[in-house]
């Protein structure tokens, strides 16, 4: 079953998804040569806490950090460590939180310091490819209508679209249904009501789609060795389409542009 939230269920939210988004831009502008991704995890937790919140993914499945830091051909789920971010890395930050019973989560990948050309295109793709899939979301359109549209965006540049994770229904638990893959035929699956709230989340890697799990249990990279992107953003179904609910005020002219362009061209 999916869950449609009332008005003040939305409101917390929107309250908890403002606050990871919030500490999530704080964390990127720590990113930079030098610093290690152990130290922006112990950042993240500290801001988490004194805010009266709690990190989500903590503890989760035994998860043992408050963010994902994913370096370079990590895909999702890098724990952090003492390695330093150094000129021309991209990291992956995914970092959700627990307020007042509801869940927040919210991912960017960032570059650190100049970084190649393929990679300023790869981020540059899936972002766009999350605001396409993020276009197709308004009431009575179907689940898969967003992996039709993240996948489409993402295939036209020439990269690929992770199969083995996908984004999720987010509300009292951080993981609700329905299940949101980033590819595959539309109008399949349930169709989309008001006061549904989705954390989607496409995973885009440069070279080949393959990906496997590293010893330690978490750590997802590439298969070959290509770099790999991730954005994500949760949203609530609105009688208009949706709001970002991770999406802060000093970033809505950027995201205005984004939508705009995944409506123009729908397949570029
Ligand atoms: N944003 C990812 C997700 O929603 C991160 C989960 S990491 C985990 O699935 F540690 F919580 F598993
Ligand atoms: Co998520």
């Amino acid at each position: 079953m999916i869950v449609c939230r009332s008005k003040l269920e939305i409101e917390k939210l929107r309250r908890v998804n403002q606050l990871v988004a919030r500490i999530l831009g704080e964390l990127r502008r720590m990113a930079g040569p030098g610093v290690t991704t152990k130290e922006i995890d112990a950042a993240a937790e500290a801001l988490v806490l004194a805010e009266g919140a709690v990190p989500a993914f903590k503890g989760y499945h035994g998860y043992p950090a408050t963010v994902c830091a994913s370096l370079n051909e990590q895909v999702v789920h890098g724990i952090p460590s003492g390695r330093r971010l150094v000129d021309g890395d991209i990291l992956s930050l995914d970092m959700g939180a627990k307020l007042d019973g509801f869940f927040g989560d919210c991912a960017v990948t960032v570059s650190i310091g100049r970084v190649s050309p393929d990679a300023t295109r790869l981020l540059r793709v899936t972002e766009e490819a999350l605001f396409h899939g993020i276009e197709a979301v308004k009431p009575g359109a179907r689940v898969s209508d967003i992996g039709a549209a993240v996948q489409r965006h993402v295939e036209a540049h020439g990269f690929s679209v992770v199969r083995e994770f996908v984004g999720h229904g987010i509300g009292t638990a951080l993981h609700e249904e329905p299940q949101i893959a980033n590819y595959g035929p539309g109008r399949r699956g349930p169709r989309l009501s008001e006061g549904m709230v989705l954390a989607i989340e496409p995973m885009v890697n440069l070279g080949g789609a393959g990906v496997k799990v590293l010893g330690d249990g978490w750590t997802a990279v590439t298969r070959d060795g290509s770099l790999s992107a991730h954005f994500e953003h949760s949203v609530v179904v609105t009688a208009e389409g949706c709001e970002i609910l991770t999406l802060l005020d000093e970033d809505a002219g950027r995201a205005r542009e984004l939508a705009s362009a995944a409506v123009e061209n729908i397949s570029d």
